[in-house]
């Protein structure tokens, strides 16, 4: 089963994958983790990738399409399906991953788009504290941790990204509004578009998003 999950900064992409993979069984790749992930390590990759997202910007399209490549076509993550969160993120990536799949004989099953007032996602983006040992998500308002600043699963500190504060906010979503929304058009016209609407209680999106996948994937 592969998955990608679309859907604009905030809208609960990173949230639901935990929960996808947690009934699937399948491997949670999320973009943005694997970016931060190479910053932290100090590797090139990540300080290239870290000037853009420090502005709000996506990365470009060729750095971005090689390193998901060669983490998707990994053979136990080829063999167990996976869930994409964050990528593909323009047409370009989108026809990337579809090319880089058929390589292999395999294809993406089912796009979801997670639909969320743009409001509601800037209340999302700076309640959000995230986990330093593996970015597990949490949110002052709707996801509180049991204990302030550390995380339930891991004991592991809480911290706020930099792109969840000031300017980058408005610039990361209107990039989403006017380019990745693309992305609705391209999976329709695949016929394989689910769309969700984000705009409610985590566990109720949850229990939504598993029956209809669960249909879907046994059509
Ligand atoms: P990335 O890490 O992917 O960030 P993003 O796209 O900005 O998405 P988010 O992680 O902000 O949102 P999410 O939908 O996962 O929301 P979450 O579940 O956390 O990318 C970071 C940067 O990397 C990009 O800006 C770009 O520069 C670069 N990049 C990444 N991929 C790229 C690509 N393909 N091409 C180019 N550049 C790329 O939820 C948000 C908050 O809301 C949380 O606090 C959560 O607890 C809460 N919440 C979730 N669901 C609900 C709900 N139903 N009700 C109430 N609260 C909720």
């Amino acid at each position: 089963m592969n998955i990608v999950l679309f859907g604009a900064q905030g809208s609960g992409k990173g949230t639901q994958a935990e929960k996808l993979v947690a009934t699937f069984h399948c491997h949670h790749i999320s973009s943005g983790d694997i970016f931060r992930d190479a910053f932290e390590d100090g590797s090139e990759l990540g300080r290239v990738a870290h000037s853009y997202i420090e502005r709000g910007e996506l990365v470009p399209d060729d750095i971005t399409v090689e390193m998901m490549l060669q983490r998707i076509t990994q053979p136990h993550i080829a063999r167990a399906g996976f869930i994409l969160d964050g990528f593909p993120r323009t047409i370009a990536q989108a026809k990337a991953l579809d090319e880089g799949l058929a390589k292999l004989g395999r294809e993406i099953d089912c796009s979801v788009y997670f639909d969320v007032p743009r409001a509601e996602l800037i209340k999302r983006l700076s309640g959000r504290y995230i986990c330093k040992a593996h970015q597990h998500v949490y949110n002052v308002r709707t996801k509180p941790p049991k204990v302030a600043g550390i995380c339930d699963m891991d004991g592991s500190e809480l911290y706020q990204r930099t792109d969840d504060q000031g300017p980058a906010i408005e610039k990361r979503l209107d990039i989403f509004f006017s380019e990745t929304i693309q992305l609705l058009d391209y999976y329709r016209a695949q016929n394989k578009l689910l769309h969700v609407d984000g705009n409610r209680d985590i566990d109720e999106v949850s229990a939504d998003l598993i029956e209809r996948l669960k249909k879907y994937l046994s059509r």
